[in-house]
């Protein structure tokens, strides 16, 4: 079975602490997407789980071994990496039966191994060439058919698509995860890229500054974000956020804002009072404003770009606050200029404590 789990983790360099108190348990067969931005200690979980590192406090478990005393190659697991590190001087040919040879596997046995993972790479044809002859995503797939030729019970990946372009590494995407599906295995992969994260996981393990912030699938993640840093890491355009204070408006409590009071459902009046916070960030994706009508925010258009499939249209509260709306095309594009009101159901506002970030209700 290849269930990962990582229990009480941590790892420190110098000043830096890497890796804080880290709880994890990846399914067997999940794939399983690590998400953060640049230097919040990503790598280092997976180097972590690899063996390539050793934590300073905590236990890694895969399966139902405990693998702390064991070397990476005992552990099961196969690594690929945003750079491919495929031996030069070879062919594709030998690149993936490398691991195989290194293990004294008999040749007759290496071969048909060999065959069926390049064949399900779409690498047959490639197999006499060396890596300087190969494209940037045939070289991956060369590391991709090393990785799987052993058959290992989990995945590691690190970045693997970042060195591919924009329509290569949408392609390479699709085929990432119909391998997995097909060879029934553990991914745990890293990215900073939160589309490739949302269109890849079965759940996002979302990580800031060493810490897991939130484990879900993405659409949970994407509808409930547990804190402010995940509301605005997630999204695109980022969720907009308005801070204000809560306050009484003719006895009910509300959001007030220096551009007007943004009125709550019974449920975030509850979770607003309980919360006792003194400053509270209200968060709105952008595809769930209306622009017009009678809505609580007057704002000016400041700006609307075009993107042919949707508009972005960039306003502004009287306190300068930026809000961006999302429109579909089907939807007449505002002028840029005048003044007019921003609308939304409260239903689909996000409540955050400014002070610590954390989401307040359900
Ligand atoms: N070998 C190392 N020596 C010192 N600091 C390191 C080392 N590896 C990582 N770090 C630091 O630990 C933090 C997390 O790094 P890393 O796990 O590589 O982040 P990510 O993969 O999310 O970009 C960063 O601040 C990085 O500079
Ligand atoms: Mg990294």
């Amino acid at each position: 079975m290849g269930q990962v789990t990582l229990r009480g983790v941590s790892k420190r360099y110098g000043a830096v602490e890497a890796v804080r108190n880290f709880d994890l348990e990846v399914l067997d067969r999940e794939f399983l997407v690590l998400l953060g931005p640049s230097g919040c200690g990503k790598s280092t979980v997976l180097r972590i789980i690899a063996g390539l590192e050793e934590p300073d406090q905590g236990t890694v478990a895969i399966g139902d071994r405990f693998v702390n005393d064991l070397e990476p190659k005992d552990r099961d697991i196969a690594m690929v990496f945003q750079n491919y590190a495929l031996y030069p001087h070879m062919t594709v040919q030998r690149n993936i039966d490398f691991p195989l040879k290194c293990r004294g596997m008999p040749k007759p046995d290496r071969d048909g191994l060999v065959a069926e993972a390049a064949e399900s790479l779409g690498l047959t044809p490639l197999l006499d060439r060396r890596p300087a002859q190969l494209s940037g995503g045939q070289r991956q797939r060369v590391a991709l058919a090393r990785a799987i030729v052993r058959r290992p019970e989990v995945f590691l990946m690190d970045e693997p698509l970042s060195n591919l372009d924009a329509k290569l590494r949408v392609q390479t995407r699709t085929e990432l995860i119909e391998l997995q599906r097909r060879l029934a295995t553990t991914v745990v992969y890293v990215t900073h890229d939160q589309i490739e994260g949302m269109t890849m996981a079965n759940r996002l393990a979302v990580m800031n500054e060493g810490a897991l912030v939130q484990v879900a699938p993405p659409s949970e993640v994407y509808a409930h974000p547990a804190s402010l840093f995940v509301a605005r890491f997630i999204g695109n355009p980022p969720m907009n956020t308005v801070t204000g204070t809560p306050a009484r408006v003719d006895g009910e409590l509300g959001i007030e804002t220096s551009g007007g009071t943004i009125p709550l459902t019974a449920a975030q009046r509850q979770a607003v009072e309980a919360s006792g916070a003194a400053i509270v960030a209200v968060g709105i994706r952008p595809e769930r404003i209306v622009i017009g009508g009678t809505g609580p925010l007057p704002a000016t258009v400041a700006v609307v770009e075009s993107l042919g499939s949707e508009h972005h249209v960039i306003c502004r509260l009287a306190d300068d606050q930026e809000v961006v709306v999302r429109l579909g095309t089907d939807i007449p594009v505002p002028k840029e200029g005048p003044t007019v009101r921003l609308g939304f159901e409260s239903e689909y506002l996000h409540l955050f404590d400014a002070g610590t970030g954390d989401r307040i209700g359900p």
